[in-house]
């Protein structure tokens, strides 16, 4: 069996369905019904402003510390980081914003495009 970072999407599509170790982040593994074969499903992630409040991501996501280290999110597929800096939890929004009185209203836009690297 090849070790993580050999993972690549042929041996994915051939790989056992259920609960398989080498399903990396941001995938699911769907079997087909004779469970001998399984397909990748990229799952999209939204993260969404929300207007006065957090910053919402929703999908297969991980959220990691600056040392590379992963967040244990026990299974959630949404959660909520701070944008007000009033969480006592911080990355996590906790809604101390309401109580805050955080206030900033979001609608999208174009950002220029990046400066070139020197
Ligand atoms: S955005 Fe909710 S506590 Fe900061």
């Amino acid at each position: 069996m090849p070790a993580l970072s050999d993972f690549s999407l042929a041996s994915a599509v051939t790989a056992p369905s259920v609960g398989h170790p080498l399903t990396p982040a941001g995938t699911r593994l769907r079997s087909d019904p004779s469970g001998t074969r399984a397909t990748i499903r990229l799952m999209p992630v939204n993260i969404t402003v929300l207007n006065h409040g957090p910053i919402r991501i929703e999908g297969d996501f991980q959220i990691l510390d600056p040392a590379g280290a992963a967040f244990g999110l026990a299974g959630r597929t949404t959660i909520s980081l701070c944008r007000c800096g009033h969480s006592a939890n911080k990355p996590f929004c906790d809604g101390s914003h309401a109580r805050a009185g955080f206030s900033d209203a979001v609608a999208a836009r174009d950002l220029p495009p990046p400066k070139p690297k020197s």
